[in-house]
């Protein structure tokens, strides 16, 4: 069973990639009880001919009991610059969350697209003592995606054509591989004045969307639905995520995307890529930049 925290515009478009796929059972909860029974109506009318999941709307935490996978999409407040700005309204309702997990579904692997994403995974496997293996931000691996879209716009070819990830913070500070990435099998070859051009209108892709079109939804939708297929199906996915760091990259202490075989239990493995010396700069950058903002956890809850 899969429960999705939160009904709005990211937690629907998840609702309805679950049901029209038939993946798993499918709980919504939502703090207005209409609004998750409204998404349930909908989305029961997207499952496959003869498909046995059922889905439910609830504003009943004790729904999600003995889920397999939790998804967490609430939010408050609105991004200007930088997702840490969104701290304040974010962590109180994430510690309230912990707070279910704990008592509901403490088997569960934990898929995080709540803002900023690095920073609250790191605070609810702070929270609920999980093992990392359960605790995963989807926020690099939307990155990831966005990287191919750049570079294949760039290179002439399509975007299923470009293999490539994005680590470090999902925020200002990511770091895209460019040394690692690969078009139809090939390492690129692109000067570094159009490297940084591409750095910058991928740090930046949410802004341009947001200005279009008011939210980001459906990217981040389809990069959580594969988290959580991966693990529902124990078929072996890689994908760029965010998980608690235990020396992988040099780094321990605080979770960061990074590149991660998923499979039944969550993460299966975190891949080790070598980095040249500026992607290996710019992780340090990036790595300060979630830890500072770890650090001003406590401002906001007390466990
Ligand atoms: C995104 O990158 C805003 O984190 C959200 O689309």
């Amino acid at each position: 069973m899969i429960s999705i925290i939160g009904a709005g515009r990211v937690g629907s478009a998840i609702a309805f990639l679950v049901g029209q796929s038939g993946l798993d059972d499918l709980v919504i909860v939502n703090r207005s009880k209409n609004k998750a029974l409204g998404e349930a109506l909908d989305v029961n009318n997207t499952l496959p001919e003869k498909s046995l999941i059922s889905v439910m709307g609830t504003d009943d935490f004790s729904k999600i009991k003995n889920s397999d996978v939790v998804i967490i999409t609430v939010s408050g407040g609105v991004i200007k610059e930088d997702r840490a700005e969104l701290l304040p309204f974010n962590v109180p309702i994430v510690s309230e969350i912990c707070k279910n997990l704990a008592k509901y579904a403490d088997e569960a692997k934990v898929i995080v697209v709540t803002n900023p994403i690095d920073v609250l995974a790191y605070q609810i496997l702070e929270q609920t003592k999980f093992p990392r293996e359960r605790v995963i931000g989807m926020g690099s691996s939307l990155d990831s995606s966005r990287f191919h879209y750049l570079l294949a716009k760039e290179l002439g070819v399509k975007q299923g054509q470009i293999d490539g990830l994005v680590i470090g913070e999902h925020g200002s500070t990511m770091v895209p591989l460019f040394s690692n990435a690969k078009s139809q099998g090939q390492k690129i070859n692109i000067s570094e004045k159009k490297t940084d051009e591409i750095t910058s209108e991928l740090k930046n892709y949410w802004k341009y969307l947001v200005a279009y079109k008011e939210a980001s939804v459906f990217g981040a939708a389809k990069n959580t639905f594969d988290i959580a297929k991966s693990i529902v199906e124990g078929k072996d996915l890689l994908a760029s995520a965010s998980v608690y760091l235990d020396g992988e990259y040099g780094f321990s202490g605080f979770s960061m995307g990074v590149p991660v075989v998923f499979s039944k239990n969550g993460v299966k493995e975190i891949l080790q890529l070598p980095l040249d010396d500026k992607e290996t700069k710019l992780l340090k950058i990036s790595a300060k930049k979630i830890s500072d903002d770890i650090n001003t956890l406590s401002t906001y809850y007390q466990i």
